[in-house]
């Protein structure tokens, strides 16, 4: 009876003293666990910011940080640089001939001001934003010229001092390194490269701190486009007109290949060049179907994804550091999720449709570390 009550002590205060006694051993080297698989933390214990040695931005709309405190608030603790997704392009802010609407804009930049943040201004010109009064006003080219002067002029000279960067242009390229023909600047000059860097040496005169980029999406996979933006970019140093960066927008899917990224991306970078990751998402509903499921394989694709990326850009010498800026800040009210640019299942980036971070996020920040 005593020997049983004893054992009834015992055996549990063993167990208890041989727990506490492997509390620094790894799971593995513990006989009593089952080893752990492998996790990646959900929980980081750093921030991007924190990480980062350069700016972490994200595109971003007023009304979304007016109507919702989670939104704001999640902008505020994890990004440092911000872009209007579109309140700053030419249709939104040019309304009429010598009609301007700078109220979302001023917002922004107060907004930028009151919270130590940076703003990239995009962009001055891009096809798609042309406004439809300018694009039915059928300007020869010194109008066309004269109009558009004015319109860097006054855009850019108006956040002289306060803003930090601007895409001068915006897509002027197609993959194989010739004009896009949907661009009004290839229809109206004759040297169209020559326009553009006109308009950088208007941006530099209305603003001459700020640092002017030219911008463009497949820059790594696409060798046409990215030898046509690297020789614009060194005939404008030949030809006196200041540029100091190239953008890569990023908008690649996760199958995308990563070893034909890295290639490209190095190669970009040896222009020497400020380099700006632009707008990267990574979209996981490659083939856009309604039927998609986000399963952990592509989570953990996502993750890989970003952190191949971070680990490239960290890699840069710190002279063409300038930032990395996710399009978007959660999966909530991504441009791909319209059904003209993706799916309604797509969630490409950090955050998921809780403000939740995501696995995409731990890849990254373990890239940045
Ligand atoms: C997109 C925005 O995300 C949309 O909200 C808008 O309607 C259209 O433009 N390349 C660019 C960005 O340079 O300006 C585009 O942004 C996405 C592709």
């Amino acid at each position: 009876m005593i020997k049983n009550m004893r054992k009834i002590i015992l055996i549990p205060l063993i167990i208890l003293i041989s727990l506490s006694g492997c509390k620094k051993k790894s799971p593995e080297s513990n006989p009593v666990f089952a080893p752990l698989p492998p996790v990646v933390s959900p929980v980081p214990d750093q921030k991007l910011i924190e990480a980062a040695s350069f700016k972490i931005g994200t595109a971003i709309s007023s009304n979304r940080m007016k109507a919702e405190p989670a939104y704001d608030n999640v902008l505020k603790s994890e990004f440092n640089q911000i872009t209007a997704e579109y309140e700053m392009k030419m249709n939104y802010i040019w309304t009429a001939d010598n009609a301007y609407n700078f109220e979302n804009v001023d917002y922004l930049m107060s907004y930028a001001q009151q919270n130590k943040m940076e703003v990239h201004g995009h962009a001055l010109l891009w096809y798609r934003s042309f406004p439809d009064w300018f694009k039915s006003a059928g300007y020869d080219s010194v109008m066309f010229e004269s109009k558009v002067k004015d319109y860097i002029t006054t855009v850019v000279g108006r956040y002289r001092g306060k803003i930090r960067s601007w895409d001068v242009a915006n897509e002027i390229f197609n993959d194989d390194g010739s004009l896009r023909i949907e661009s009004q600047i290839q229809g109206t000059f004759k040297d169209p490269v020559g326009f553009v860097g006109r308009c950088f040496k208007y941006a530099r005169e209305a603003d001459p701190a700020v640092k002017l980029f030219y911008n463009d999406y497949n820059v790594v996979l696409a060798s046409g486009k990215r030898n046509a933006m690297k020789n614009m970019a060194l005939r404008f140093k030949k030809e006196g007109f200041p540029i100091d960066g190239l953008g890569e927008q990023y908008h690649y899917g996760i199958r995308t290949n990563q070893s034909n990224i890295t290639t490209g991306f190095n190669d970009l970078a040896s222009s020497g060049f400020l380099i700006h990751i632009s707008e990267i998402d990574s979209r996981v509903n490659v083939d856009r179907l309604d039927t998609y499921v986000f399963t952990d394989a592509d989570k953990q694709k996502q993750a890989d994804f970003y952190k191949n990326i971070a680990k490239l850009y960290s890699a840069l010498p710190a002279n063409q550091k300038f930032g990395i800026t996710l399009w978007g800040l959660t999966d909530k009210y991504t441009w791909l999720r319209d059904r003209a640019n993706g799916n309604p299942k797509e969630y490409p980036l950090l955050f998921d449709d809780n403000y939740d971070k995501k696995l995409a996020y731990s890849g990254f920040l373990e890239g940045l570390k």
